[in-house]
């Protein structure tokens, strides 16, 4: 059922206590990220969200599209002014963590990461996050963070049927979107507050959302399989990724063309 989205519901429900103050809701865009790309950063505002009904060249990572029916799904953008640019995967994939956390209170079923940034259920994807910065000399002067949700859409395309699923078919009802967003920002906004205060405890939550967390994997490295298996330690304070080879040799690795392939694509439990 395609709904444009109500703002004014959206704003009664909505107790954080800047993220989303400042909120653009668009009936049609290009992407929301692109959207938030084109304003200079003087003009943003930390805080900003922008939420489109009809996005119509959604973008995911590695050159992907994001395509969604329109007014069916959350796909919406942060505008973020972080005073630091290191730790930003951990923010991106806190941000994920956030979105995994208030699905969960909807649906009790255990939604997890993905490295680097998708969120998944019952091995089928239900959102992901593309991040995109632009930097002022070594510091972010603008950080979007772009989150797709699928809410209430019941059928996808061919290609995507395998792999993905919204939260209305695993719970055979019609979600607000107004309601899961006001949620999401909130939650977003409480643990970016344990990112800015660099909480030591917050890579662990993340770690422990992650698929093969504590499990021996094999790694894909810019598309080829690595030789070998690692033990999967989760990401360290900056989001990076850890693993360890089989000789117990500590491996980091930061950029995103690492796949983790787990044998028996288990999902560990959030928290
Ligand atoms: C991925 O899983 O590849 C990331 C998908 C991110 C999609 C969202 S929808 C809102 C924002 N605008 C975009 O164009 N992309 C992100």
């Amino acid at each position: 059922m395609s709904q444009l989205f109500d703002k004014e519901l959206f704003q009664k429900k909505l107790t954080s206590r800047w993220l989303g103050k400042e909120f653009v809701h668009l009936k049609k865009v290009d992407s929301t990220n692109l959207y938030l790309k084109k304003i200079p950063a003087e003009n943003l505002r930390h805080g900003m969200v922008v939420v489109a009904d009809d996005q119509q060249k959604g973008r995911g990572q590695h050159q992907k599209d994001w395509v969604t029916n329109p007014g069916e799904n959350l796909t919406f953008t942060l505008a973020l002014k972080p005073d630091r640019a290191e730790g930003l995967s951990l923010l991106t994939l806190s941000s994920a963590l956030a979105v995994a956390d208030v699905l969960h209170r909807y649906v009790e079923k255990t939604f997890s990461l993905k490295w680097p940034n998708d969120i998944y259920v019952d091995q089928k994807k239900i959102g992901g996050v593309l991040t995109e910065c632009s930097f002022l000399g070594a510091n972010p002067e603008k950080v979007l963070i772009g989150i797709g949700v699928n809410i209430n859409q019941k059928t996808f395309e061919e290609e995507q049927v395998g792999n993905a699923v919204s939260l209305s078919q695993l719970a055979g009802k019609y979600f607000s979107r107004e309601e899961l967003l006001a949620d999401i920002l909130k939650t977003i906004e409480q643990l970016y507050q344990s990112w800015a205060e660099r909480d030591k405890t917050l890579h662990r939550k993340v770690s422990s959302a992650l698929i093969g967390y504590g499990d021996w994997v094999r790694l894909n490295v810019d598309g080829e399989l690595a030789e070998g298996r690692y033990k999967f330690l989760g990401v360290n304070e900056k989001g990076e990724l850890l693993v360890i080879n089989e000789k117990l040799e500590l491996n980091t690795y930061s950029h995103e063309q690492i796949r983790i392939i787990t044998g028996n694509k288990s999902i560990s439990k959030i928290r």
